[in-house]
């Protein structure tokens, strides 16, 4: 398992359309493990592919690590096929924007298809934190990034700090 480098705004695969996979095989379940292992490592609650430089369909979520019961979910070719309740702000961040967080509304509950990496059909329902991480993360694998979903002055503010910082690591 390696820890892979995080892709930083304004990288332009954090605005691809990624692939969806149809080899369910060893380097897919390699690549699951360093996306699991990057995730921890950069101690966030969601991780998408492109995140670390793979255009394609597939992130992990784990919710309850924080409460230090680590259960990560891996979706490969996740689908959002229903969403329900009252919309729900929530304060979020992002491991391509370090340092920023943005309240982003989105419904509070998600039922999302899925298949695991064995190719193996799944299905999950997910309130609060967890329904926030699937959407934040399925919307990563379209492209669509968490500033999409602030007004248009709050994104100007946080594309401003990150092309400074970028240029400030350049
Ligand atoms: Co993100």
């Amino acid at each position: 398992m390696t820890v892979k480098p995080m892709k930083i705004y304004p990288d332009p695969i954090l605005r691809t359309t990624c692939v969806g996979v149809e080899a369910f095989d060893e380097k897919l379940a390699q690549f699951l493990d360093d996306l699991g292992e990057s995730l921890y490592a950069h101690e966030g609650v969601g991780l998408a592919a492109p995140q670390i430089g793979e255009p394609i369909r597939a992130c992990v979520v784990d919710v309850e690590q924080r409460e230090g019961t680590p259960k990560l979910i891996e979706l490969v070719n996740p689908v959002v096929v229903e969403t329900s309740g009252e919309p729900r702000e929530y304060e979020e961040g992002c491991l391509s924007f370090p340092g920023e967080a943005e309240t982003v509304v989105r419904p509070a509950k998600v039922k999302v298809r899925y298949q695991d990496r064995c190719g193996a059909a799944q299905e999950i329902t997910g309130e609060g934190l967890l329904g926030t991480a699937l959407q934040h993360e399925i919307d990563h694998l379209s492209g669509v990034l968490f500033i999409d979903k602030i007004s248009r002055l709050k994104r100007s503010l946080v594309e401003r700090r990150m092309k400074k910082r970028a240029k400030a690591s350049a």
